[in-house]
């Protein structure tokens, strides 16, 4: 009973992995096409039914999963050899008694839906064993996929050290898994031994990727023993890193999850222009010209930049004066402090711009302005004499 309630529960989540869209969704479309041409309807449905079908299938193949787990954990004592936990897929294929359509015959001999499970724990490439296997006695026939405790796993494609996976010389892949378009690859396998990752170049095997993201692996005899395939314990571990966080590991066998350095994620960059000409006293320069503003912290209206984050900062303003004599400041402000100034000031006619910079670290909700302070400010619509910028350089938690 227990294994039951939990094969429903895998299966509702597995089934959002495989199947396009769920059933009532796709009636409500159904329903929302009746005055749709019929070709469309009919689409329709026959999409409801292809999603019925995959929902069918990972059904079958997570009881099956589950069934196994049971079958194993009763047996364990008592298998020794490949054949005695092996169950196969599609013998009493329910799904052919569909009553809608003919039976798709590429499906009926698609390795995806036909294979047999090897979920033996001493596979794994984390485990060391006395009692030393080798697949070479075996009889190998048609497609396997490899489970851990029932779930699913893949073979490692980096050298394993010795006598892991329960065996002397662990077989990897020594390729590449393929991406689900490439089909049924072939691809080399290595059992490593004596330092050497490939001392024994064992027969190639062939691999396909299934839709629900597992591979099927068509086993054959290692060229000798003890060698033996390994399932790679590390795409169960790093299955569960969030895309947050990169799967480490020191020694190859043991793998865990570490989040990833906190990088400046957010984007924050601003450059606007005042076009025209100041004078006197100006609290906020209302720079209205705005040429760039990535993660729209700076306000147009208000002339006011908001940290929107808590960070490192880097600010710039600049003027330009052509009147002699006259002393001109612009001020940079933040959070009400006169912390920088652009001064320009001409003793003979002529005459002159001043860039300033600053860097500062901000909290979130930081305001930072420019005042004009003094003295008359020169600019045209296009001459970005009078300008104001800014970028986040470093984002801090
Ligand atoms: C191998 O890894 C699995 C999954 O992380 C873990 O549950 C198991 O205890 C490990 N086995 C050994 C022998 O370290
Ligand atoms: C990444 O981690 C941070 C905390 O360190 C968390 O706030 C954020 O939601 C995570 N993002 C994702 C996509 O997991
Ligand atoms: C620019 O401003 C700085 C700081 O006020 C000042 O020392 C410098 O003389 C100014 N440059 C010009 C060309 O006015």
């Amino acid at each position: 009973m227990v294994v039951l309630a939990v094969a429903v529960f895998v299966t509702l989540s597995a089934c959002a992995v495989c199947c396009p869209g769920n059933k009532n969704s796709t009636k409500l479309k159904i329903q929302s096409m009746e005055n749709q041409p019929m070709a469309l309807q009919l689409a329709a449905v026959v999409k409801e039914m292809e999603s019925l079908r995959c929902e069918q299938t990972t059904l079958k193949q997570q009881q099956n999963a589950l069934t196994q787990m049971h079958i194993t954990s009763h047996q364990k004592s008592a298998q020794k050899e490949v054949g005695t936990n092996i169950l196969t897929y599609g013998s009493n294929d329910e799904e052919d008694n569909l009553p809608f359509f003919e039976e798709d015959s590429r499906k009926q001999r698609d390795p995806c839906f036909h294979y047999t499970i090897l979920d033996q724990v001493w596979r794994a490439t984390n485990t060391t064993t006395k009692i030393k296997k080798c697949d070479r006695r075996s009889k190998w026939k048609g497609w396997y996929r490899l489970f851990y405790n029932g779930k699913s796993l893949q073979m490692p494609e980096r050298c394993i050290p010795v006598n892991k996976c329960g065996t002397h010389s662990p077989l990897w892949l020594a390729g590449p898994h393929p991406k689900r378009r490439e089909g049924i690859v072939t691809r080399r396998v290595c059992g490593h031994w004596k330092k050497n990752c490939c001392a024994f170049r064992s027969p190639p095997i062939q691999v396909k990727k299934c839709s629900g993201n597992y591979y099927v692996y068509k086993f054959t005899e290692p060229s000798t023993c003890d060698l033996a395939y390994c399932a790679d314990i590390n795409t169960l571990v790093c299955g569960r890193c969030s895309r947050n966080q990169s799967c480490v590991s020191r020694d190859k066998i043991n793998w865990r999850c570490k989040g990833k350095k906190r990088m400046s994620s957010r984007k924050i960059h601003f450059f606007a222009s005042y076009p025209g000409q100041l004078n006197g006293k100006v609290n906020k320069i209302k720079y209205s010209k705005v040429l760039v503003n990535v993660g729209r912290a700076f306000d147009r209206r208000t002339g006011v930049f908001s940290a929107p984050v808590k960070g490192v900062y880097q600010f710039f303003f600049s003027t330009q004066t052509a009147n002699t004599g006259l002393k001109t400041d612009l001020w940079l402000v933040v959070n009400n402090y006169w912390v920088a100034v652009s001064r320009t000031h001409l003793s003979r006619p002529s005459t002159v711009g001043n860039l300033s910079t600053y860097m500062t670290f901000l909290r979130k909700g930081a305001k930072v302005y420019v005042t004009h302070n003094c003295g008359r400010s020169w600019a045209n619509a296009a001459s970005m004499t009078i300008t104001f910028g800014g970028s986040l350089l470093v984002q801090m938690k």
